[in-house]
């Protein structure tokens, strides 16, 4: 059972600042810091360190030769990562507020060159037994998918950042769905917050699928085959929620793919994602399993 994760690889400029900015605002920070992220190479480090074996695909650029060593070190295979030497790396440049809220600013740079030929390559080496994850932070998610349906990959796909590409690629192939609420607003095409009613409008239009929401600090839902499987979070003192998302993705999808049933994928990925959330940083807040299941709430 292989994972490929064909996604973006950033590099994460993070701003300390005592408040969010808003328009008009100039502010002096109180520090920065570098480090590894993308939600592609996030993703991939969760599902290494939740215990899948995991290949990224994808392309870095000029600023961004150091995130191949860490995907290696987080036992991800990286025989399908580009380093395009004239091409800035995708980076991005992220407030970090004092309750651990964040907003990012995002620049593809060479997450948005991924060639035709890139494409079929990489899926030529994967097939049926297979599982595919995507994210909304590189250019060929369309050529990606198709190629992947015709091999009978599973589809995993995160319509993070929503915009209107996600609206052109073939959905109707995606196995599983996950999303925030507001990328499930989006994805849903309606006005609401409420998640029964976010579930009720997106079974109806992708009735196949298994659909995970994040709530922040309201939990999580899964609804699959009619069933809707609900949970809490673990409390923990948040210093960057950078990330969480990610892990809580690679953690539930280790789940399932590892037989795990819905609850228990539930559980350990709201789990995976408050541990992280106790660490700065996107890729280097990612918890093992083992460091997950040692935790104490
Ligand atoms: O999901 C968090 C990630 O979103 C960050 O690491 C940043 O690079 C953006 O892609």
């Amino acid at each position: 059972m292989r994972v490929l994760n064909f996604g973006s690889l950033n590099v994460d400029y993070v701003y300390k600042v005592d408040h969010i900015l808003v328009r008009g605002e100039t502010l002096q920070s109180g520090s920065r810091r570098i480090f590894s992220g993308g939600k592609g190479l996030n993703q991939s480090v969760a599902l290494a360190r939740a215990g899948l074996e995991v290949y990224h695909a994808g392309s870095t650029g000029q600023g961004g030769e150091f995130l191949t060593g860490v995907l290696e070190d987080a036992g991800v295979h990286t025989d399908f990562v580009r380093v395009l030497k004239d091409t800035p790396c995708g980076h991005t440049v992220i407030q970090n507020d004092k309750d651990g809220d964040n907003c990012i600013l995002l620049f593809g740079g060479a997450n948005q060159c991924i060639t035709d030929e890139q494409v079929d390559e990489v899926l030529s080496h994967f097939g049926s037994e297979d599982t595919l994850v995507l994210q909304n932070e590189i250019n060929a998610n369309v050529k990606i998918m198709e190629k992947a349906h015709e091999k009978g990959l599973t589809i995993v796909l995160n319509p993070s950042p929503f915009d209107e590409k996600i609206a052109a690629l073939p959905l109707s192939y995606v196995d599983i769905f996950f999303m925030n609420e507001i990328e499930a607003a989006q994805m849903a095409g309606i006005r609401s917050d409420d998640p029964d009613a976010l579930l009720d409008s997106l079974e109806a239009k992708f009735p196949e699928a298994r659909l995970v929401l994040t709530l922040g600090g309201a939990g999580s839902v899964c609804s699959f085959r009619g069933e809707r499987t609900r949970q809490q979070i673990y409390p923990v003192h948040a210093v960057d929620t950078t990330a969480a998302g990610d892990t809580f993705t690679g953690f539930f999808l280790s789940g399932i793919l590892r037989g795990l049933d819905t609850k228990e994928a539930l559980d350990l990925a709201s789990r995976a994602s408050a541990v992280a959330v106790t660490r700065p940083g996107a890729a280097p807040s990612i918890p093992t399993l083992k460091e997950v299941e040692a935790y104490r709430f």
